[in-house]
C-alpha cells in the first residue's frame, strides 16, 4: 500500500466520520426540538405562504407597489398560525437583493419576537437560470439550453453562481433543477428540463446540485443552498401535451425513463423535492402513497423534505375531485407522504383542518412528526437558527464580470448550428445584413419564463443594459452594416403567441439590399398553463415571412430562439443556415453573434428530436417498429421516422474525424465491463469543441421491446487544427439493464451493438 493511498482512505473515513457525526449532532437536534413542540407548531412548519399574502395590500393575491410587509398580516401567520416558510415573490416581480434582505430580515424578526419556541423560518424561491427574482443577477441559458452545451463542469458553475446570488438575496431554498424529461415537444416547459434523454438529464442534474449545495452537500455553507428536485414523477409525459393534464405511464417506464434522474439526484444528497402537480394512470401524484412514500422515501431512502407544488392539496378536491372536501385532500397528501403544502394562500383553511384531521386520528400524530422532522433538518443543514437572514454586503461577487463570463460561455456552448449549407457561416465581418423577425429585439424572447417575473413579461424592464440580437449584431459589425425590420411582432396581450405582422413589406424590401438576411423566429415567453400550445408548426406570419424572405434569392439565416421546437418543414430547404438558440438568456444575443462572425467555433448538439411534422413527435429513444422498412414488415408499409434534426445533432465550423474504435472485450459476464477507445482529429482549420457520445443498443430483449438505442456515456473535448485525441469509457453490464414488467432491472445475456458516431462494433453479455 503507498502512502498516498493510505492517506486517503485516511482522509476518507475522516470525512465520512465528520459528516456521520454531523448529521448525528443534526437528528440530536431536531429530535431535541421536535419534544418541545405543540401540535400547532408541528403543522406551522408544514404550512408555505406565497409573499403576496403578508404584503401591504387590498387582498392577499396582489400587494401595494412598492412592496413592503404589512406586519400585522405576518404576525397574524408567524404567531398564530406558527408559519413555518414562505415563497416566491410579490406581485410577481423581481426584487433588489437590498429588498429581499430587508424583508426576509423582517420576516425572522417578527417570527423570533413573537415565538418563545424560535425556529426560524425557511424562505424557497425558482431560481432557474440563475437569480430569477433578484434584479441586477446573472442569466444564465435555461436549462434546455445548458443541456444542449453537453458540458457538466459549465452547468455546476453555473448552479454554484446562483446558489451565490441567491444566498445574496437572503434566500437558501431554490426550487431547482427540473430532472422531469423534456420529451414532447408541445409540452409547455419541455424548455425547462435538460432534453430528453434519462442519462443525460442525471449527469446535468446532478452536476446542478452539486453547484446549489456543494459537492458534500454542506448547506450551512452560506455560498450554498438547499436544491429541489421537481416535479416528483412524469410530469412532462402527459397525453394530451398540455400542462397538468392525465398521464398514462406503465410502471416499467416509469422506471426506465422517468426515475433515474431522481434516483442519481437522491444519492447525490438533494435534500428537498417537489411532487408533479398532475395525474398519473388516473390518480393525482400528491395523493399517491405508492410513489410518495413507498417509492421515495422507502424504496429511494429519500429522506429529505416533499414539498408539495402551487396549491396542488387544494387541487385535488377543487381541481381532479378525488377528494370531496378540503378536509379530505388535506389527510390524503398528508397521509401519501408530503411534509409541507405550497398552500399558497389559504393558509388557515389547511392549517385548520391539518390540526382537527391529527386530533381526530385521522392522520397519525407520526405522520406528522416524520414531516416535522424532514423540514427541521434542512432548516439546521441550512444553519438558518444562526444565520436566518443572509446579508447582500458578504456577497461582493454578485453580478461581477467573472459571473456574467460564465454565463456567456454557457451560452457560446449551447448554441447548435443545425444547417450550414455551402459553409454559409461564419459570415465575413464586412457583410451588410438584414436583422429580422419577432424574437431579433427582445431581451424577454432571448430568456423565456421564470425571468424577473414568472411568465418572463417584466424582463424588459430589467434587462435594458443586455444585448438582444439585434444590438448584438450591430456591435459586432458596426451598425451602419445593419438594417432592421421586425416583419412580424408579438402582440403582447392576450394569447402568449400570437403575433402580427409589423412592417413586414420594409422588411422584405430591405432583403434587396443587404448580403445576408438574419431572420430571428420562435416564440415569445410563457411557462405552464400560459404556454399551452394548439399548434406545433411555426406562426403563420413568421412562415410567411421566412418565405417571402428566401423568395428574394437572398441567403437566408434562420436564427432559432424558442423554448420547444416549433416546425419548420414548410420552409426549412429554402433557407441556407440554421442556428439553434434555445433560450440562451442575457448574452445570448452576444453569444450569438460572435457564433454569426466566427469568432466562436460552434458546439451545441440538440438535447431532443427535433420533428419535421406534428403527427410525428417521435423522440430519439423509441421502439423498432417506428422505424421499419418495406422490405422487413408483412404488410410491406413503410413507418416514417425522419424528424428535421436528430438528438445530438449540432455542426462545428471545422470537420472532426472519428476513427479506430476498440473495444477491449468483445464478450462479458452480467458483472463485466468494456473498455472503449477512439480516435478523434480535428481535420479542419479552426479549433474547435466537440462531443463524443457512446450508444448501444440491445438487438432482442425478452418481454419489453428493446429502444432502437440508447446513450450511455458521452464527453466534450477541444481539439486544436490537426490534433488527434484518444477518447475512453467504460461501459458496464449493469448500464444496459433495462426494466420488466416486474419493476426489475434485467441485464440481459445476448447481443448489444455499440455505436460512436458512424462506428458500430458489436459485443454480448453472457451468463
Ligand atoms: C410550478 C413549480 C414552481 C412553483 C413555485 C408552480 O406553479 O409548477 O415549478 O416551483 O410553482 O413557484
Amino acid at each position: 500500500m503507498t502512502k498516498s493511498y493510505i492517506l486517503s482512505l485516511v482522509i476518507l473515513f475522516a470525512t465520512a466520520a465528520t459528516s456521520f457525526g454531523q448529521e448525528k449532532d443534526v437528528s440530536d437536534k431536531v429530535e431535541k426540538l421536535l419534544s418541545k413542540m405543540s401540535l400547532k407548531e408541528k403543522v406551522g412548519q408544514m404550512t408555505q405562504v406565497t409573499l403576496d399574502v403578508i404584503g401591504e395590500g387590498e387582498n392577499r393575491y396582489s400587494s401595494f407597489e412598492p412592496f413592503n410587509l404589512d406586519r400585522e398580516l405576518v404576525r397574524k401567520a408567524v404567531s398564530e398560525y406558527k408559519v413555518g416558510s414562505f415563497l416566491n415573490t410579490a406581485n410577481n416581480r423581481a426584487l433588489t437583493r437590498q429588498k429581499w434582505y430587508e424583508v426576509i430580515n423582517e420576516i425572522q424578526d417578527i417570527n423570533k419576537a413573537e415565538n418563545e419556541l424560535y425556529i426560524p423560518i425557511i424562505y424557497g424561491v425558482d431560481q432557474i437560470h440563475g437569480a430569477t427574482y433578484t434584479a441586477g443577477a446573472t442569466m444564465f441559458p435555461q436549462q434546455i439550453a445548458q443541456a444542449a452545451s453537453r458540458n457538466p463542469e459549465l452547468v455546476e458553475k453555473g448552479a454554484a453562481i446562483t446558489a451565490y446570488e441567491t444566498r445574496a438575496s437572503g434566500i437558501s431554498w431554490n426550487f431547482s433543477p427540473v430532472l422531469d424529461l423534456g420529451m414532447d415537444p408541445r409540452f409547455s416547459r419541455m424548455w425547462e428540463s435538460f432534453g430528453e434523454d434519462p442519462y443525460l438529464t442525471s449527469v446535468l442534474g446532478v452536476a446542478m446540485i452539486n453547484g446549489y449545495e456543494g459537492k458534500d452537500n454542506n448547506i450551512g455553507n452560506p455560498e450554498h443552498l438547499a436544491s429541489t428536485l421537481k416535479h416528483f414523477l412524469g410530469y412532462h409525459a402527459v397525453t394530451s401535451g398540455k400542462d397538468r393534464t392525465p398521464s398514462y405511464i406503465p410502471e416499467d417506464a416509469l422506471r426506465e425513463y422517468h426515475l433515474p434522474p431522481f434516483k442519481a439526484a437522491i444519492e447525490a444528497g438533494a435534500h428537498t423535492i417537489m411532487v408533479n402537480s398532475g395525474i398519473i394512470n388516473g390518480v393525482p401524484v400528491h395523493a399517491n402513497y405508492d410513489l410518495l412514500t413507498n417509492l421515495l422515501k422507502e424504496e429511494l431512502g429519500f429522506e429529505g423534505l416533499v414539498v408539495t407544488d402551487w396549491a396542488d392539496i387544494e387541487n385535488l378536491h377543487r381541481r381532479d375531485r378525488v377528494a370531496s372536501s378540503d378536509r379530505e385532500a388535506i389527510k390524503m397528501a398528508i397521509n401519501a407522504g408530503v411534509d409541507m403544502s405550497m398552500v399558497p394562500y389559504e393558509y388557515e383553511r389547511f392549517f385548520d383542518n391539518l390540526v382537527d384531521l391529527v386530533k381526530d386520528g385521522e392522520v397519525k400524530e407520526e405522520r406528522i412528526n416524520d414531516a416535522v422532522r424532514r423540514i427541521l433538518k434542512v432548516k439546521f443543514a441550512l444553519n438558518l437558527f444562526e444565520t436566518p437572514v443572509t446579508h447582500y454586503k458578504n456577497y461582493p461577487k454578485f453580478g461581477s464580470e467573472e459571473f456574467e463570463q460564465a454565463a456567456y460561455d454557457m451560452a457560446a456552448e449551447s448554441i447548435t448550428l443545425l444547417k450550414n449549407k455551402e459553409e454559409v457561416l461564419p459570415l465575413d465581418k464586412n457583410s451588410k445584413v438584414l436583422v429580422t423577425g419577432p424574437n431579433a429585439n427582445s431581451m424577454r424572447t432571448l430568456n423565456g419564463a421564470w425571468t424577473y417575473s414568472w411568465q418572463g413579461e417584466k424582463t424588459e424592464e430589467f434587462a435594458t443594459q443586455y444585448n438582444t440580437i439585434l444590438e448584438a449584431v450591430q456591435n459586432e459589425i458596426g451598425k451602419d452594416k445593419v438594417a432592421y425590420f421586425p416583419g412580424v411582432n408579438y402582440v403582447m396581450d392576450g394569447n402568449y403567441y400570437e403575433d402580427e405582422k409589423d412592417q413586414f413589406k420594409e422588411a422584405i424590401a430591405a432583403a434587396q439590399e443587404v448580403d445576408y438576411i438574419l431572420l430571428c423566429v420562435g416564440e415569445n415567453s410563457y411557462t405552464e398553463k400560459p404556454g399551452d400550445l394548439n399548434d406545433l408548426y411555426l406562426s403563420d406570419n413568421q412562415t410567411e415571412l421566412a418565405k417571402e424572405l428566401a423568395a428574394t434569392g437572398k441567403p437566408v439565416i434562420l436564427i432559432l430562439n424558442e423554448g420547444r421546437p416549433r416546425i419548420i418543414s414548410k420552409f426549412e430547404q429554402n433557407v441556407n443556415g440554421i442556428i439553434q438558440t434555445y433560450l440562451p438568456g442575457n448574452y445570448g444575443g452576444d453569444a450569438l453573434a460572435d457564433i454569426l462572425f466566427g469568432d466562436v467555433n460552434p458546439s451545441g448538439k440538440l438535447p431532443y428530436n427535433y420533428p419535421r411534422y406534428p403527427n410525428a413527435l417521435i423522440p430519439y429513444i423509441h421502439k423498432p417498429s417506428e422505424e421499419q422498412t418495406a422490405a422487413e414488415g408483412v404488410y410491406n408499409y413503410e413507418a416514417d421516422y425522419n424528424p428535421q434534426f436528430s438528438f445530438g445533432d449540432g455542426l462545428s465550423y471545422t470537420h472532426f474525424e472519428v476513427k479506430d474504435l476498440e473495444l477491449d472485450k468483445t464478450s462479458i459476464n452480467k458483472t463485466g465491463k468494456i473498455n472503449i477507445k477512439v480516435q478523434i482529429t480535428n481535420k479542419g482549420k479552426r479549433k474547435g469543441k466537440e462531443v463524443i457520445e457512446v450508444y448501444t443498443s440491445d438487438l432482442y430483449a425478452t418481454g419489453i421491446t428493446p429502444d432502437v438505442k440508447r446513450l450511455r456515456m458521452f464527453t466534450k473535448l477541444e481539439l486544436n487544427p490537426g490534433e488527434t485525441k484518444t477518447v475512453s469509457f467504460t461501459i458496464k453490464a449493469e448500464d444496459l439493464a433495462y426494466f420488466n414488467k416486474n419493476r426489475e432491472p434485467i441485464i440481459e445475456p445476448g447481443e448489444f451493438e455499440l455505436m460512436i458516431k458512424d462506428l458500430k462494433q458489436t459485443f454480448k453479455i453472457v451468463e
